[in-house]
């Protein structure tokens, strides 16, 4: 069961999910002549709404319009039997900030892990992004390991 009202993203919620997803990519650069290209989006909608694939996205909905969006993708881990959770995007339309939208989104992944048998979330922020860590401190824990990426 979703918190209301956040709830799993379907089919319908396509033109606005795509503008939250492109306005969230803007947050981090990608707009303009790096703007992710059309496949890009189209694979990721695809994913979300393919039931086999282990990415799931979800929506905070108020009188039919998305306020926010968030996406996850389980995957394997090592050292636990279960499935673990990697939120890879978390965005509330500016408009919307500070009401809640972003913690109800974080809950009501949480509920649908723990219906799946996942126990446990993990996810990456920029250090100088002040307003989210406020709202990841009061969450989670603070791991302290560093990301590094090589482009290969
Ligand atoms: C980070 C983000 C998702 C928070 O969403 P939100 O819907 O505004 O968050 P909430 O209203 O649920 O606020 C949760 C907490 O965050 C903190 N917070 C939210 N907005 C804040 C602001 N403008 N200034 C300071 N703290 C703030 C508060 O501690 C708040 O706690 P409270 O509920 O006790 O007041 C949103 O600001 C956003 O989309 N930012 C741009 C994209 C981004 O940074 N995404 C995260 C990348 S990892």
């Amino acid at each position: 069961m979703m918190l209301q009202p956040v709830r799993e993203i379907t089919g319908k919620d396509r033109d606005q999910w795509e503008l939250l997803w492109a306005a969230y990519n803007a947050f981090y650069g990608r707009d303009g002549a790096s703007a992710l290209s059309g496949t890009v989006v189209e694979t990721t909608w695809g994913r979300l709404m393919n039931a086999d694939e282990p990415v799931f996205g979800f929506v905070f909905e108020n009188e039919a319009r998305l306020l926010g969006l968030a996406h996850c993708v389980f995957h394997r881990n090592l050292i636990h039997v279960a499935n673990t959770c990697y939120m890879q995007d978390l965005f509330t339309a500016p408009e919307a900030r500070g009401k809640g939208v972003g913690r109800a989104l974080l809950a009501g992944i949480r509920v649908f892990c723990k219906s799946r048998g996942v126990d446990n979330i993990y996810w990456h922020t920029q250090t100088h992004n002040a307003t989210a860590r406020k709202l990841y401190d009061d969450v989670g824990q603070n791991t302290e390991f560093l990301v590094y990426r090589w482009a290969i």
